[in-house]
């Protein structure tokens, strides 16, 4: 399930959950839509709380490091965003203005979220996003040990040129060879599953997998056993 919420607007969003709480926020991504939550009507499902956090620097791009950050299509200074006019639309989500190589280093311990249960990567650049996918190197206790992840910067036309060498799937390819217990990868066969229209965003759910989580095992669901014993 992932969980989001229509108030954030930062680059770099985690979504994290204490469940057993009073307040449920379940969210549905639409296509080239705002992140919507849905009505409150599962009322039979477990009470969920989700805190969201937005990163961003609140002043646009930085510079480009070099030609794996596509400055073909991002600059310094694109996206600069209205603070004041961003904080006014929150309701409940916090907004963490900085750059991520500094406001990532004590976000866990400084903060102290529940667990991390989806992210949602937007820095464009390869460099952000591989300092933003450090995230996942955090103590166990602040991750799921299996996290949602939507990855804006990889879908395209071909004069955007997405590819596995340049931008955020090389920092995705990157960290994944770096990293013998932690894998990202894209949920295989995910367009097929209930879905009758294919949408870009079937392209863009990763998952990451920390297969070293104390809780990577636990089985997620009694659905998944069917008895097959004779009569
Ligand atoms: C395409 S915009 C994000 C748009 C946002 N997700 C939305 O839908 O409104 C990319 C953002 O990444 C941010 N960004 C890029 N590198 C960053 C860094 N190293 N630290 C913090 N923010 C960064 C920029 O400030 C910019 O606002």
């Amino acid at each position: 399930m992932l969980a989001f919420q229509a108030d954030m607007a930062g680059a770099l969003s985690f979504s994290t959950s204490k469940e057993s709480l009073t307040r449920r926020r379940v969210v549905v991504e639409t296509d080239g839509c705002p992140l919507r939550p849905e009505p409150d009507t599962a009322s039979e499902e477990p009470q969920v709380e989700v805190v969201v956090f937005g990163f961003d620097t609140g002043k646009g791009m930085p510079e480009p490091q070099d030609y794996r950050d596509m400055p073909y299509l991002w600059q310094s200074g694109y996206f600069a965003m209205d603070v004041p006019k961003l904080r006014a639309r929150l309701k409940s989500a916090r907004l963490i203005l900085g750059d991520v190589t500094e406001t990532l280093r004590n976000f866990a311990a400084q903060e102290n979220p529940p667990p991390i249960g989806f992210i949602a990567f937007d820095l464009d650049y390869y460099s952000s996003t591989v300092t933003a996918l450090k995230i996942f190197e955090t103590d166990h206790r602040y991750l799921l040990p299996r996290v949602a992840c939507y990855v804006d910067d990889m879908v395209g036309d071909i004069d955007w040129a997405y590819n596995e060498f340049t931008g955020e799937l090389l920092a995705i390819k990157e960290f994944n060879a770096g990293h013998e217990n932690i894998k990202i990868a894209p949920v295989s066969g995910l367009r097929f599953w209930g879905r009758r229209i294919p949408q870009t965003w079937h392209e863009q759910i990763f998952v990451a997998h920390l297969f070293t989580h104390p809780d990577y095992g636990k089985p997620i669901s009694e659905l998944t056993q069917i008895p097959l014993a004779a009569e």
